[in-house]
């Protein structure tokens, strides 16, 4: 049986990728973090439906001294990095953490996988976001790097030292440059997830308008389910290299959100400009989004679109749920949830 070992587990992409491992019938580690309150409701139907194959350590991006006892021990095939700060707004906030997390672990991580005597083969979830205020569109595996805020320069150094230690070292590793990948499990404060909340709350009898930043943004939105098997894919290939994960399309925050609202029979029209812009319904006028300020952020990627013809060609990968069918599913999925927490 075929031992994998996931750091990041109970996050979005982890908890996809633990549920496809078991279904090809790997045994699953994963490393959680100890936490005031629970924080594995995206896990825990594997763990009631999946318990003998399913390990979790207790474990720390910042206590890799116990990873590596960890990782001697359990010695596994497949090592999946998807652990760290993942929030590019906050991490002109907290760059500090940001960095240690989405950079230095990495480094640290492959130390500990070059010492090891079990070879192992290493994915590291890299971003688009190290290409930041490229000039190339679409951007691919070759694209210089120019990243643009803390969140990118960390996963920037992280992705050339993983490049370092495949070559210098021999390491099989992985740098898996994924653009933006949503789901209904996304977290609740990326755009996408703030969005389909809304919708439904508002659908549901909510009055509260939803307060947003930059409607301009646009961003190759894809679903995540669809990444992993690419994730996964990556480390069944010959030889290790980069790979892009994107659908190369491009979608504005403001046409996400008509989707997502239409999805949930809420058509919205969009008047005024900058930060006096307001979405309102079309069929009784009312105002149903709003600009706020603080979801500014300090400098904006320019135009991060993926062209993924390596992985298309190697591993036989192509996204098939794309932008406002995204936001279509997951408005879909929050309007369920919503539905059954307050009976409408
Ligand atoms: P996510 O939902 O935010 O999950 C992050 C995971 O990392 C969670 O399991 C979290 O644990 C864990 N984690 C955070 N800090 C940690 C620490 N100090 N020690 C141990 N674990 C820690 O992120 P995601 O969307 O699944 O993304 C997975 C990876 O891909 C991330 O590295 C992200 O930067 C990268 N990525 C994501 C996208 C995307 O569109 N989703 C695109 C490009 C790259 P808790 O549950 O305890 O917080
Ligand atoms: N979060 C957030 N909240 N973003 C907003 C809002 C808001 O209220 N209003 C507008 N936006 C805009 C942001 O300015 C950004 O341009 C865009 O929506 C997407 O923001 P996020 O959903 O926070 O995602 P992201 O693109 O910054 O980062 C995600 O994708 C990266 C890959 O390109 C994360 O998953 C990163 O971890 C990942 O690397």
């Amino acid at each position: 049986m075929k031992k994998a070992f996931i750091l990041g587990i109970t996050g979005q992409d982890g908890s996809y990728l633990a549920e496809l491992l078991l279904g090809r019938g790997y045994h699953v580690h994963g490393l959680v973090r100890r936490a005031s309150m629970f924080n594995r409701a995206r896990i825990e139907h594997l763990r009631s439906s999946d318990p003998e194959r399913l390990t979790l350590h207790y474990g720390e991006l910042s206590d890799l001294t116990s990873f590596r006892r960890l990782l001697s021990r359990v010695q596994p095939d497949e090592l999946y990095h998807l652990a760290g700060q993942s929030h590019v707004g906050l991490s002109f906030e907290i760059p500090e953490a940001t960095c240690q997390e989405n950079g230095l672990a990495a480094l640290h991580l492959l130390e500990i996988v070059r010492d090891l005597q079990h070879p192992m083969r290493v994915y590291f979830a890299s971003s688009s976001e190290i290409f930041g205020a490229t000039s190339s569109f679409p951007q691919c595996e070759t694209t210089p790097l120019d990243p643009i805020n803390p969140y990118g320069c960390a996963k920037a150094f992280a992705t050339q030292i993983a490049r370092v230690y495949r070559k210098a070292h021999g390491v099989f590793v992985v740098n898996g440059i994924t653009y933006n990948h949503e789901s209904p499990r996304r977290g609740e404060n990326f755009v996408t997830r703030k969005i389909t909340l809304a919708a439904a709350r508002l659908r549901a009898g909510a009055k509260e308008p939803l307060r947003l930043g930059n409607l301009d943004a646009v961003r190759d939105w894809g679903y995540a389910p669809e990444y992993v098997e690419g994730i996964w894919q990556s480390l069944q290939a010959e030889a290790a290299g980069d790979y892009v994960f994107a659908t190369g399309q491009l979608c504005s925050v403001r046409e996400f959100a008509q989707a997502a609202f239409a999805a949930l029979d809420l058509d919205i029209g969009f008047a005024g400009s900058g930060v006096d812009e307001v979405g309102r319904r079309l069929d009784n006028g009312e105002t149903v989004l709003r600009i706020d300020p603080v979801y500014y952020r300090p400098v904006e990627a320019t135009l991060l679109v993926g062209d993924a013809s390596r992985a298309r060609t190697i591993l036989r990968w192509a996204p098939r749920t794309v932008g406002p069918e995204v936001a279509r599913v997951m408005a879909l999925a929050d309007w369920e949830k919503v539905r059954g927490e307050t009976g409408s």
